[in-house]
């Protein structure tokens, strides 16, 4: 699972534990947390095109194949102003195919769900030829939580749990149906 915030205070390893404990209570996926702050990605220092495949940086060269070690991916993400936060953006466009063909599920979140974030980041996935899962959980946010206020997760995100569930179960089929 990849947290597509890295901003101080941010919300972003709340929600994505609450939807890693949703998604290890429904399947015997496993499941590691990806933290873009823990990787150093910076946007010019690769002179090739990433499609090319040929890495000149160590960091590209970890980044590379840590997304390769993974079977799926799930994108835990805000939405900044419509749409999804740069770093994300920058993490994706780092590679290309190590992204091709793996199964993505979407988790947006923010004032109403994220729908507009999410639906970006679909775009980009299909240009990245990921296959994204049908079911984009999309958690609102109140003002109150928006403005800092405290979050509990079980508590206030309690009506999309099934959604989270129905996600990864169509992530689990569409895995198995590829083996
Ligand atoms: C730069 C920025 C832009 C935002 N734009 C939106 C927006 O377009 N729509 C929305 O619903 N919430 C928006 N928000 C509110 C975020 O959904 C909310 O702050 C959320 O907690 C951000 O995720 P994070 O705390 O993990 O970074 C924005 C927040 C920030 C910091």
């Amino acid at each position: 699972m990849i947290l597509g915030s890295t901003r101080a205070g941010r919300l972003c390893p709340t929600i994505g534990k609450w939807v890693i404990d949703i998604a290890r209570s429904c399947t015997s996926l496993d499941f590691e947390t990806i933290d873009l702050r823990d990787w150093h990605l910076p946007t010019d220092d690769e002179p090739g095109i990433p499609a090319l495949g040929k890495y000149e940086k160590d960091h590209t060269r970890a980044w590379s194949r840590k997304i390769s070690s993974a079977a799926a991916i799930v994108i835990v993400t805000p939405q900044y102003n419509w749409g999804y936060p740069a770093p994300l953006k920058n993490a994706l466009d780092h590679l290309y195919r190590e992204w091709n063909d793996k199964s993505l599920v979407i988790v947006s979140y923010g004032g109403h769900g994220g729908n507009k974030c999410a639906a970006q980041l679909r775009q980009v996935a299909d240009g990245l030829h990921m296959r994204t899962i049908k079911t984009m959980p999309a958690i609102d946010l109140t003002d109150e939580i928006i403005k800092g206020g405290p979050v509990d997760p079980v508590r206030d995100f309690a009506n999309h749990v099934e959604t989270v569930r129905q996600a990864i179960g169509e992530l689990e089929a569409q895995m198995q149906q590829a083996l």
